[in-house]
């Protein structure tokens, strides 16, 4: 057989067999961007595990329409400036995640840049990029996360039930609420109960955001440790 270049789709496809296991993953890589974009406040909703819906919606810089363009290609990233390796400062760098995330749901992204007049939404079906459109949204970016796995049936089959999966999307925002106190989370949806952590400021804000996700009682008995 002759050698050849595989397909965007594809190659798309592969990627995101490394990037995303599970809805958990698909949630740790959108929070992780809405961390890396400034927000303060990031509210999260699932469905049935996140398997049929994720939405992630926060409050940080937006993308301009041409960024929002860019965001959903391989390898398009506005975390390394420099190219340089050794200098990195966000949660993600590769501009693996978004496409990702497109190549195996239905994601659809709803921005506003303040340098925009309005907001812009683009839909990946599969792969498949829709023409970037006008939407309304007053600031932020909310992005929404339908049917994971549709494309590659084969890999719904390791997915484990909706409440394990509930579970698993639960634990990965408690640890990257635990690294960002000042940040307010909530976690919601038909499949849980809701998690509310309000940000913490001040002194004390690493030990408030640890007593609000492993209780009062392990922060009474927490020693603070500088290394
Ligand atoms: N919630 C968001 N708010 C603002 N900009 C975003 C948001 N999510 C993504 N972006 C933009 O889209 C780009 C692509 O996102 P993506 O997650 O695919 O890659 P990345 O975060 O750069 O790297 P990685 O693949 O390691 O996560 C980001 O570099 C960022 O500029
Ligand atoms: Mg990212």
């Amino acid at each position: 057989m002759a050698v050849r270049q595989l397909s965007d789709t594809t190659i798309n496809r592969i990627a995101a067999g490394e990037v995303i296991e599970r809805p958990a993953s698909v949630v740790k890589e959108l929070v992780e961007n809405a961390v890396d974009a400034g927000a303060t406040r990031i509210e999260i909703v699932t469905a049935t595990g996140g398997k049929s819906l994720l939405r992630i919606t926060d409050n940080g810089a937006g993308m301009t329409k041409e960024d929002l363009q860019l965001a959903v290609r391989r390898h398009c990233t506005s975390k390394l400036p420099e190219d340089d390796l050794m200098d990195i400062r966000t949660m993600g760098f590769r501009g693996e995640a978004l496409p990702s995330i497109g190549a195996i749901s239905r994601l659809e992204i709803t921005t506003r840049h303040a340098s925009e007049p309005h907001a812009w939404k683009i839909e990946v079906e599969g792969g498949q990029n829709s023409e970037v459109e006008p939407a309304a949204l007053n600031a932020g970016t909310r992005v929404e996360v339908k049917d994971i796995f549709f494309s590659v049936p084969a890999r719904l089959k390791f997915l484990k039930s909706d409440r394990a999966e509930a579970t698993a999307i639960t634990e990965i925002i408690k640890r990257i609420a635990l690294a960002n106190p000042t940040i307010r989370f909530t976690l919601s949806g038909s499949d849980r109960r809701q998690l509310e952590l309000p940000a913490c400021t001040g002194d004390d804000a690493d030990l408030a955001r640890i007593g609000q996700i492993l209780g009062a009682e392990f922060t009474k008995n927490a020693m603070e440790i500088e290394l």
